[in-house]
C-alpha cells in the first residue's frame, strides 16, 4: 500500500465533513454538544508527514435526552394508529418514497464516494450497493402495488363480509450493520416506511458520513416525525428507547448479543416484533465430483468479495479429501491474481478494514489456529500493514481452533479435508448458525440426499456458488442464531406489517353501511381502489 495517495480527481476527498445536523420531528436540529471523530481505513500522510487514518469528519455524539426526543417524535407521529402516516392512502405513502428516490438518484456519486472513503468498499462494489438500493425501493413499490390489488376485494364468507389488509405495527427501531451500511439500512427503512410504520434510526459504527447527502430527502419527503436520525453510541441511544417499552420493532442487522441486550430491554416482550439479520459461518462443502475451476472461483469469491466483510460469506471450506490439495494449490493461484489496493483502484478486490481492531482480532485467529496445528498456506498470508490485512489460508484446520467457530467475517479462510460427508453436515448441525450453505458437486445424485438434509439445518442451499443474499426478490432468512423474520422484496412488506381486517355480518343495515363506504371513499382502508 503506498502511504503517499494518487487518488483520481473524481475519488478525491477534499473537506472533512462536520456533520452537526440530526433528524427529529421533521427538522433538522444543529448539534453543539460533543462529537466523534469519524477516519477512513485508508492511511495517509498528515501535514505533519505522520502517517494514519485519513480524518473524514465527524457526528455529533447525542445523549440520552435526544433519544428520548427522537422516540417521543416517532410515538407522536404513529399516534397510537391515529397519526398522519399510518392513516394514509397507501399511494400517498408510495408517492413520499418515490419523491424520496429521485432525491436520492442525484446523490449517488457523492454516497458511492463516501462507502470507498468510510468502509473501504471498492468502487465497483460500492456502485452496485446504491444502485441496488434504488432497484430494491422500486421493486418494493411494484410489490405493494399489486398486493394493495390483491387486498381491495371485499371477502364474503359464512355470512360476514370482510376486508383484510396489512396495516402497520407503530414505531421501528432500526440499527444497521457497516458492511451495507445503505442496502442493509433501507431494506430495512423503506418496507418499514411504506407500510406505515414510524421509524428511529441510528447508523453503524461505521458508513455514517454517507447519509448525510440524504438527510434533506428523508426531511423533505416524509411528515415530521415519521423518519428520525440520531448518531452516538449505541449503548447510549438504544438503551432508553428500548427501556421506555414504545418500540413495536426492532430491526436490526448486527451482532446478536447486542440483539440479545436489547430485547431484554423492552419492559413488554410480546408486543415486540422482531427483524433480526445475526452471524452466519455458512460453509462451503467441496466433493470430489465437483468442477474444481468452478468450486475455486465460487469459494475465493465467496469467502473474500469485500474481505470477507459480508454476512454471507462462506467462512469455512470443507474439501474432500481425495481433491484437497488441487483445491488448495488452485485456491492460492486465483487468489494471488485478486489485485489489492485503495477502493478506486481498477479491478481491486482486497481493501483495507474500516473496523481499527480487525487487523489485531485476525492475527489473534491465525496464531490460535496455527498453535492448534494449522499453517498458512499462501505466501503473504495474514501480513498486515495499517489496516490491510492480506488473506491468510489456514490449512489444516480443526475444531480446537477459534476460527473453527467464529465467524471470522475478514480475510481469513479455514480449510478442512473430509473423508465422510457426515463430518460437514455434523459441523452444520452442531452450529450455532443457520444461514445457509454451498454445495459444490455436478452429480445430482451426490447432491440429492444432501440438499434433502440441509435445507431443514439452513435456509438457503447453493449449488455450484457461492452464498449470497441477492436478488432481493428471494427470502433472506436463517435458522438458530443467524435471523429473526424473512426479508425479501414481499416478505420484508409482510414482516413490518400485521394482517388485520374490517368484517361486516351480512345484513340489511350493514350492507348499506358497507356499501356507503364504498361509494364515498370515506376511509382508506375499507375501500375497493387500488392503486394501477
Ligand atoms: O452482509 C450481508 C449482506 O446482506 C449480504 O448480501 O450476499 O448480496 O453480499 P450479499
Amino acid at each position: 500500500m503506498k502511504s503517499i495517495l494518487e487518488v483520481p480527481e473524481k475519488y478525491r476527498f477534499t473537506q472533512v465533513l462536520e456533520q452537526n445536523t440530526y433528524l427529529i420531528n421533521g427538522e433538522l436540529k444543529h448539534w453543539h454538544g460533543e462529537r466523534t471523530n469519524i477516519y477512513s481505513p485508508i492511511y495517509q500522510k498528515n501535514k505533519e508527514g505522520k502517517l494514519g487514518p485519513t480524518l473524514l469528519g465527524s457526528i455529533p455524539s447525542l445523549t440520552e435526552k435526544e433519544a428520548l426526543e427522537s422516540l417521543d417524535s416517532a410515538y407522536n407521529a404513529y399516534d397510537k394508529g391515529r397519526g398522519e402516516w399510518p392513516t394514509m392512502k397507501v399511494e400517498e405513502r408510495i408517492a413520499c418514497i418515490e419523491n424520496f428516490s429521485k432525491m436520492m438518484l442525484k446523490t449517488r456519486d457523492e454516497v458511492v464516494n463516501w462507502l470507498m472513503w468510510e468502509i473501504g468498499k471498492p468502487y465497483e462494489e460500492s456502485c452496485n450497493e446504491f444502485d441496488r438500493t434504488i432497484e430494491y425501493i422500486d421493486d418494493t413499490i411494484t410489490t405493494l402495488r399489486e398486493m394493495d390489488q390483491k387486498h381491495s376485494e371485499i371477502k364474503n364468507h359464512s355470512g360476514i363480509l370482510a376486508q383484510v389488509r396489512r396495516a402497520p405495527l407503530g414505531v421501528v427501531l432500526c440499527l444497521s450493520p457497516y458492511n451495507y451500511p445503505l442496502n442493509e439500512t433501507f431494506c430495512l427503512l423503506i418496507p418499514a416506511l411504506i407500510m406505515g410504520n414510524t421509524t428511529i434510526f441510528k447508523p453503524a459504527k461505521h458508513g455514517i458520513l454517507l447519509l448525510s447527502p440524504l438527510l434533506e430527502a428523508f426531511q423533505k419527503c416524509f411528515p415530521k416525525g415519521v423518519v428520525n436520525i440520531i448518531y452516538g453510541s449505541g449503548r447510549t441511544l438504544a438503551t432508553p428507547i428500548m427501556q421506555s417499552g414504545k418500540i413495536d420493532v426492532l430491526a436490526l442487522i448486527g451482532n446478536s448479543k447486542s440483539a440479545n441486550i436489547l430485547q431484554e430491554y423492552h419492559p413488554k416482550k410480546n408486543r415486540l416484533r422482531l427483524v433480526l439479520g445475526l452471524e452466519a459461518k455458512n460453509p462451503g462443502i467441496v466433493l470430489p465430483d465437483c468442477n474444481l475451476d468452478l468450486a475455486v472461483k465460487e469459494c475465493l469469491n465467496g469467502s473474500l468479495a469485500f474481505n470477507g466483510q459480508r454476512c454471507t460469506a462462506l467462512k469455512i471450506l470443507f474439501v474432500h479429501e481425495d481433491i484437497v490439495e488441487d483445491f488448495n494449490k488452485k485456491f492460492i493461484k486465483a487468489l494471488e491474481e485478486l489485485k489489492y489496493g485503495n477502493p478506486w483502484e481498477d479491478n481491486v478486490k482486497l481493501t483495507p478494514l474500516p473496523e481499527p481492531n480487525k487487523p489485531k482480532y485476525i492475527k489473534e485467529l491465525i496464531f490460535d489456529a496455527q498453535e492448534n496445528g494449522a499453517h498458512i498456506i499462501n505466501k503473504k498470508g495474514g501480513d498486515t500493514e495499517n489496516s490491510f490485512v492480506y488473506p491468510a489460508i489456514l490449512y489444516p484446520v480443526n475444531s480446537k481452533m477459534k476460527v473453527y467457530h467464529e465467524e471470522q467475517f475478514g480475510p481469513v479462510v479455514p480449510i478442512i479435508s473430509f473423508k465422510e460427508i457426515s463430518e460437514p453436515l455434523t459441523y452444520v448441525s452442531e452450529s450455532n448458525y443457520g444461514q445457509q450453505v454451498s454445495l459444490f458437486s455436478q452429480n445430482s445424485e451426490t447432491l440429492a440426499p444432501l440438499i434433502d438434509s440441509l435445507v431443514n439445518q439452513v435456509c438457503r442451499v447453493n449449488i455450484n456458488s457461492k452464498c449470497q443474499r441477492g436478488p432481493d426478490v428471494f427470502p433472506f432468512v436463517g435458522r438458530k442464531d443467524s435471523a429473526v423474520s424473512t426479508l425479501s422484496v414481499y416478505d420484508a412488506l409482510r414482516t413490518f406489517s400485521i394482517r388485520t381486517l374490517v368484517a361486516f355480518k351480512s345484513n340489511p343495515s350493514n350492507d348499506k353501511i358497507l356499501d356507503d363506504l364504498l361509494e364515498s371513499n370515506q376511509s382508506n382502508f375499507v375501500n375497493t381502489n387500488y392503486i394501477l
